[in-house]
């Protein structure tokens, strides 16, 4: 049989993608005789998304360097919708990969869908069933959805959800989480590689944390000092939310000043504005106002962690596999398997939730200890071979059976 070459073109263009993406970039490429691999960034972010470009070591072949400051969803839909019609006509890949539920993704899928080339969506399936919350995720994976050829969901859940929408079966791959991969692909550079830590820890301090503080975080341990990790970017929650979160930590770090707060700032400046407003003029020793950290230090920080307060998608799939508490400032997951397992919980954005929960698990063994369990809802570092052995078009059907 003659090996047939798939031409896959990735799309991408934020952090979160890109962290999610590059694992199987990577895989993709250590097949050559298969894969002729493609990469087009939309650059939807910017310095976040070269961050981790750099660290996986991704070179884009195409670069749509669409992001403005303030833009809005009409920019970025606009600009990746026109900028990708060229690339489409000169790579004429067989498939469009994206991801998720960003803006980037679902205007690349209507892109090739517009040059009738299949998509395949990877993390594909994860709903809210409320178009406002996540806005605009839950319906930019929707969407994508629709159009989507190929479907790689990473859970049962996910795979239930398409099933609902009358997606066929056929269509849908239960693969786990490529961020696991990637995480997995981080923790083994920094077991193995003894000079990586230091490396991490002097990045650290550059970005304004005391060596002498952070060789006090010591995880789990109630005995020490204790890190709060924060970040927080949702569109929902600009304004009203963000303030009143910003102002929940402000109390909560006058309430213990015996815990450190660090927030790397996401580089919205809807986030940036009531962050330095509320928390950086609140002038406290014990809150880290720092910049948007690159993937390793901020694994890192997470492992050092003794609970996260977030509203992020991937921290919420990262953090209960190191047995970290997560509190979700959110009214809604599409990721409940966490939320099931016990280690993710959901508090909302009113300033008194915040305060009342989290201060629950810095005073509350007990409940501490019933959401530091780690669990691995989301997979289990393997999910980028399978799609890779999904993509392949010279495994055979059987073969396939074989691996899932
Ligand atoms: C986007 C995604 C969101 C994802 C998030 C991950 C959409 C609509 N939103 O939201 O789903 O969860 O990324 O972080 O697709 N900026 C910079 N440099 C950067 C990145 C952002 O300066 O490297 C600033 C710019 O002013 C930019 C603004 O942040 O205009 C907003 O970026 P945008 O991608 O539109 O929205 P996010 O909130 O990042
Ligand atoms: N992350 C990072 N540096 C930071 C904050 C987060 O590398 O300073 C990583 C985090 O580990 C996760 C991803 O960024 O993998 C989440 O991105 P974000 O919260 O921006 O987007 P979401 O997942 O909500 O779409």
């Amino acid at each position: 049989m003659t090996t047939q070459i798939n031409k896959v073109l990735f799309v991408f263009g934020t952090r979160p993608e890109a962290i999610k993406m590059c694992p199987l970039v990577k895989e993709l490429e250590k097949h050559p005789e298969i894969f002729d691999v493609k990469v087009c960034v939309t650059g939807q972010h910017r310095e976040m998304l070269d961050q981790v470009l750099n660290i996986f070591e991704v070179r884009p072949d195409f670069d749509l360097k669409i992001m403005k400051q303030g833009q809005d969803l009409y920019d970025v839909t606009i600009g990746v919708l026109s900028g990708l019609r060229e690339v489409l006509e000169v790579v004429k890949p067989d498939v469009v990969l994206v991801h998720g539920d960003t803006t980037t993704s679902t205007a690349a899928a209507m892109a090739a869908f517009y040059k009738q080339i299949p998509v395949a969506h990877v993390e594909a399936g994860l709903r809210t069933h409320n178009i406002y919350s996540p806005w605009p995720e839950e319906m930019n994976r929707n969407i994508t959805g629709r159009i989507a050829t190929y479907h790689f969901a990473p859970t049962k859940i996910s795979k239930q959800n398409l099933l609902d929408e009358n997606v066929k079966a056929e269509q849908i791959f239960v693969t786990g989480n490529t961020v696991l991969d990637a995480l997995h692909m981080v923790l083994d550079k920094m077991e193995q590689q003894g000079d990586i830590k230091t490396e991490v820890e002097k990045q650290l301090v550059e970005n304004g944390l005391p060596l002498a503080t952070m060789a006090s975080w010591n995880g789990n341990n109630k005995s020490e000092r204790r890190l709060v990790l924060i970040t927080g970017h949702r569109r929902e929650n600009f304004g009203d939310g963000f303030i009143s979160i910003c102002q929940a930590i402000k109390k909560l770090a006058q309430e213990y000043p015996e815990v450190d707060f660090v927030y790397p700032v996401h580089l919205n400046p809807n986030v940036r504005k009531p962050v330095h407003d509320i928390l950086q003029q609140a002038d406290l020793d014990n809150i880290y106002i720092i910049s948007p950290l690159e993937y390793l230090p901020f694994v890192y920080l997470m492992s050092k962690s003794y609970l996260i307060l977030t509203d992020s998608g991937g921290v919420q799939e990262e953090a209960p596999g190191l047995g970290k508490p997560v509190l979700v400032m959110r009214n809604t997951t599409e990721r409940p398997e966490a939320v099931t397992a016990g280690t993710v919980k959901l508090v909302g954005v009113d300033e008194e939730k915040i305060y009342k929960e989290v201060s629950e698990l810095l005073n509350n063994e007990e409940a501490y200890d019933l959401m530091g369990q780690a669990v691995n809802p989301y997979g289990d570092g393997k999910a980028c071979q399978r799609i890779a052995r999904l993509l392949n078009r010279n495994v055979t059907i059987e073969q396939l059976a074989e691996f899932f």
